[in-house]
């Protein structure tokens, strides 16, 4: 492999300053590489928000293990990247495990409510409902984030659970700084987060008016129900008093999240899934995350085609990327749902047989019509957001977490007192057949609202292995996107010997069958769109897709690389915080 190949050397140059200095990255800078991850001795921590990153990097240096450190990530984002870090929401983790040698996923998805009905955003005349759906108090769904962040720390990790809560509580206490980009998603999101008096006074004084880049966002009620959760662990949000405060919320807004809901979360260990895609082996989410299943399932298709020769960015490559995925996105709106409701046929999907014969009805000349691959309708509205962070150890723990509130800000819904944001993950169900959620993605009975199911996802945690050994750790946000995009950086990575951090700029494209639609970002040349064209690709160039964070370990040099798409995320090695107090 070239790019290990390129690794030993820089390993070998590196090594004696990693520890030392952040300049280290200076000896490699005649390298051809346009873009280079950031280098670490013992551990790194990628995630969308730096003070964040920072929290999971000092735990790892106190001692901490990846799975220590991911706990204290996850409550940390919930402070410092309101729009989809949370404690109201939920999430996938895969874990791996250095010295049990084992791989295991997390399933803290949220769970419909007691009282959820098949039909429940159907209005009289059989239509959905999106604004139900999406932006009010029957959105949300029961959240997992904290029984979730729970399991993982009770099963794997090392330091003491109060001691992951306390930066956080911290951050929510003594407050942050407010960057502009945080400034500028909370002013552009004030009608929705001043729909209800809660939101809008954690965000905007009482005038309505926004806090600005460089102001201190001060949460002190967060900061007390993170100070619950770090004295009473799940209880105090299940059962005690945070547990009350929602079920009061929901009660005078016609919500179904009550007492009997919450007390009835589980979050779950399933079993990964595992796929190899040129001798390199993927680890990744079961369902109800369809992420896993259609990555592996779109690998094992592409594995039938020559793409390190076809070349990154190629016409070919783009054309066969997007006919795989018109096929996997397909059979996700019929196949896939909440495994303990639904008979995923998980096996099938992700078999070698499967995909030679979609393989083998690829034209290379042509695009395929998504209506000869089934029927569907146009959507209406798409939004773009979850969080994904990465953490390695020096002992060669690995944590790969995506979690999310859906939507930017979830359903923009706080509890009072309690200082946090709802999930409106019920709109990831599919509420009447063939009509699309936000993301434009159509499901059917799978998928269907049911008492305690899980809503589908696409969330796409994965840990990829060369030789036995974890290789790097990676995922996104992006909703239907995140799937093509994790893939993609693994084709980059696999196929055409990036770097991770070259692999994560690398421009992206998607498709996703319906609507019939090549997506692609800029930096796809005007000839590669035209040939595109040519082969009857209908493409539209709109905002950038996803925000990879993504760690590794290259002959014994820790790598980092986080997307530059959205300001503020960074990839920080234990011992380069900035803030080591
Ligand atoms: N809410 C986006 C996802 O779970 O895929």
């Amino acid at each position: 492999m070239l790019y290990r190949g390129m690794m030993i050397f820089v390993g070998l140059v590196l090594l004696p300053f990693v520890a030392f200095a952040q300049v280290s990255v200076q000896p490699i800078m005649s390298f051809q590489d346009r873009h280079l991850p950031v280098f670490g001795s013992n551990g790194m921590v990628a995630a969308q928000e730096r003070l964040a990153a920072e929290v999971g990097a000092k735990i790892l240096e106190d001692g901490g293990n990846a799975v220590d450190a991911a706990v204290a990530v996850g409550f940390s984002l919930a402070v410092t990247l309101p729009i989809a870090g949370n404690i109201g929401g939920g999430g996938f983790m895969i874990i791996h495990d250095a010295e049990r040698d084992e791989q295991i996923a997390i399933d803290y998805r949220e769970m419909a409510p007691k009282r959820a009905t098949r039909d429940m955003y159907l209005d009289e005349d059989g239509n959905v409902d999106n604004e139900t759906a999406r932006f009010s108090h029957l959105s949300a769904g029961v959240p997992g984030t904290v029984a979730g962040l729970y399991l993982a720390h009770q099963e794997y990790g090392r330091l003491p659970w109060k001691q992951l809560l306390q930066p956080a509580i911290e951050q929510a206490r003594n407050g942050i700084v407010l960057d502009y980009f945080l400034a500028y998603l909370i002013e552009r999101r004030k009608q929705r987060l001043c729909a209800f008096a809660a939101a809008c006074n954690y965000f905007f004084d009482a005038n309505g008016v926004p806090k600005k880049a460089g102001d201190l966002l001060v949460q002190k009620d967060l900061a007390r129900t993170l100070a619950l959760i770090a004295e009473n662990g799940p209880e105090a949000f299940y059962r005690g008093e945070i547990a009350e405060k929602i079920a009061a919320e929901m009660q005078r807004h016609g919500g179904l999240v009550d007492m009997e809901s919450l007390a009835a979360y589980k979050a779950l260990t399933r079993d990964v899934i595992r796929g190899r895609y040129r001798g390199i082996e993927i680890v990744t989410m079961p369902p109800p995350s369809s992420g896993g299943v259609h990555l592996l399932q779109m690998l094992n298709v592409l594995e039938h085609f020559p793409l390190a020769d076809m070349g990154a960015g190629s016409a070919d490559l783009i054309h066969v990327l997007a006919e795989t995925a018109r096929l996997a996105y397909a059979d996700r709106s019929v196949h896939l749902g909440d495994p303990d409701f639904y008979d995923v046929p998980v096996e099938w999907l992700t078999s070698a047989a499967y995909a030679k014969q979609m393989a083998a009805t690829i034209d290379m000349k042509k695009a395929r019509s998504s209506e000869d691959v089934a029927p569907g309708v146009e959507p209406r509205f798409e939004s773009d957001n979850t969080t994904h962070y990465s953490v390695i150890d020096g002992e060669g723990n690995v944590v790969s977490n995506t979690y999310t509130l859906n939507f930017s800000f979830g359903s923009s819904i706080a509890v009072p007192g309690a200082g946090f944001l709802l999930n409106n993950e019920m709109d990831d169900f599919s509420a009447k057949p063939n009509s699309p959620n936000g993301y434009g993605l159509l499901g059917g009975k799978a998928n269907a609202i049911e008492t305690d199911k899980r809503p589908l996802s696409s969330m796409t945690p994965t840990i990829v292995f060369a030789d036995g050994e974890p290789w790097f750790a990676t995922g996104s946000p992006g909703g239907s996107r995140i799937i093509t995009t994790v893939l993609q950086m693994i084709i980059n990575v696999v196929d055409h010997g990036m770097n991770i951090a070259a692999a994560t700029a690398a421009p992206r494209v998607h498709h996703q069958w319906l609507p019939d639609v090549l997506r692609v970002e800029q930096g796809i040349s005007p000839d590669t769109r035209a040939i595109l064209e040519q082969r009857g690709h209908v493409l539209s160039s709109r905002s950038s897709m996803g925000s990879l964070q993504t760690v590794g370990v290259e002959d014994g040099v820790y790598i980092g690389a986080s997307d530059l798409r959205r300001p503020g995320a960074a990839s920080v090695a234990p011992g380069f915080q900035t803030d080591t107090d």
